[in-house]
């Protein structure tokens, strides 16, 4: 399966225009919203105490209270991977199992750093739109208290999915219900979690907390900040030891008042759904455009920002060195499509003319 982490063709450099262009391969291609850069600029004042004794980091996590209540543990690290594997490794031990979709970013795109930092084995499982069932999981149970067998504990979704559909509350909720009642776990990879509740119009507390999710990614790169993402656990007593266990992991960032002064800026005057909703209307229009496209056909329900659709194999090379993006799969010739925050219905047009003269 082809993902945004594979090496670009070799031309690329040379394709690469004098000005930068914003197009369709990543929303983490796209740059910092300028409210978030006013941030950082504004948090560079004078001198805080490091590690995040600072009042930056204070007014984030009361911002993140204020979304999910009084009594989560917030904390922040740099990056969306290693939100996932540090909230995995608390909520597990290495004789466990992780259940997950087999297109999850756990699975695919971590570089087995789940399995390396848990130590338990992943169980994938297959799906079409990236959403996993409690039919698909049951079996697992079988496994209980049998010694030769990993011990089912995470049930880990993506919300959205990789596949830019996103679960419905109900979904999440049978989930977390199944996982409860067995003794389980419910993760959420929140890397896109705004664009999902921008999708759902619903608060962030209501598709998380709400639905019985125990530990949560909360991805801020995708949706406009330079970098961070934060781990946020709705079950408290998971948090016990989580200070220790991002230091090791190398997840503290010294510097923390400038991740936290972008998680403010985002979830001040409602930014993070203002750009998550952008992102999504955009995936929208771009989906209706070429939806009259005949050559092309459509994989996925476009429920987010991503927008998946099969093009005749011959024109994607051609296609890729004037405006980049990923291929999901080469074998049935699936490619990704990602708006983001700054994404123009300019962007859109220029993309789908450039994408009508290549399929004439
Ligand atoms: C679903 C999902 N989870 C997590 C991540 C975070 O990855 P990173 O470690 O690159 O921030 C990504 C990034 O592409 C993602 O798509």
């Amino acid at each position: 399966m082809g993902n945004e982490n594979d090496e670009q063709p070799e031309d690329q450099n040379s394709m690469m225009p004098t000005k930068p262009k914003r197009a369709f391969a990543s929303d983490n291609n796209a740059g910092i919203h300028p409210r978030v850069l006013d941030a950082i600029a504004a948090a560079n004042e004078a001198h805080v105490i490091a590690y995040g004794d600072d009042p930056y980091t204070e007014a984030a996590v009361e911002l993140f209270h204020k979304q999910f209540g009084k009594d989560v543990e917030v904390y922040f690290v740099f990056g969306g991977t290693g939100a996932n594997v540090l909230g995995l490794k608390a909520a597990t031990e290495s004789h466990q199992a992780i259940i997950c979709a087999d297109t999850a970013h756990i699975n695919v795109d971590e570089c087995g750093a789940p399995e390396k930092f848990t130590g338990c084995k992943l169980l994938p499982l297959p799906t079409n739109e990236g959403k996993i069932t409690v039919d698909q999981i049951r079996p697992f149970l079988d496994a209980v208290g049998f010694e030769h067998h990993v011990q089912p504990r995470v049930i880990s979704i993506s919300q959205a999915t990789e596949m830019g559909t996103v679960y419905k509350p109900l979904e999440v909720k049978k989930l977390s219900d199944f996982a409860h009642k067995n003794a389980m776990l419910l993760h959420m990879d929140g890397a896109r979690i705004a664009n999902a509740a921008a999708s759902l119009k619903a608060n962030l507390g209501d598709i998380t907390r709400e639905v019985g999710v125990d530990v949560l990614s909360f991805g801020g790169a995708k949706n406009g900040m330079m970098y961070g993402e934060a781990v946020i656990f709705f079950d408290r007593n998971l948090a016990k030891d989580f200070k220790y266990t991002r230091k090791q992991g190398t997840h503290l960032p010294s510097k923390m008042r400038f991740i936290s002064a972008q998680f403010s800026a985002l979830l001040s005057d409602d930014l993070w759904r203002k750009n998550a909703a952008h992102a999504n209307s955009m995936a929208k229009l771009l989906a209706q455009e070429l939806g009259r496209i005949p050559l092309i056909e459509f994989t996925q329900k476009v429920e987010s920002n991503g927008v998946f659709v099969r093009l005749p194999k011959k024109y994607i090379a051609k296609l890729q060195k004037q405006s980049f993006f990923y291929v999901w799969n080469e074998r049935t010739s699936e490619v990704r499509f990602m708006t983001s925050f700054d994404t123009t219905p300019q962007d859109i047009s220029d993309f789908v003319a450039l994408i009508k003269n290549t399929l004439r």
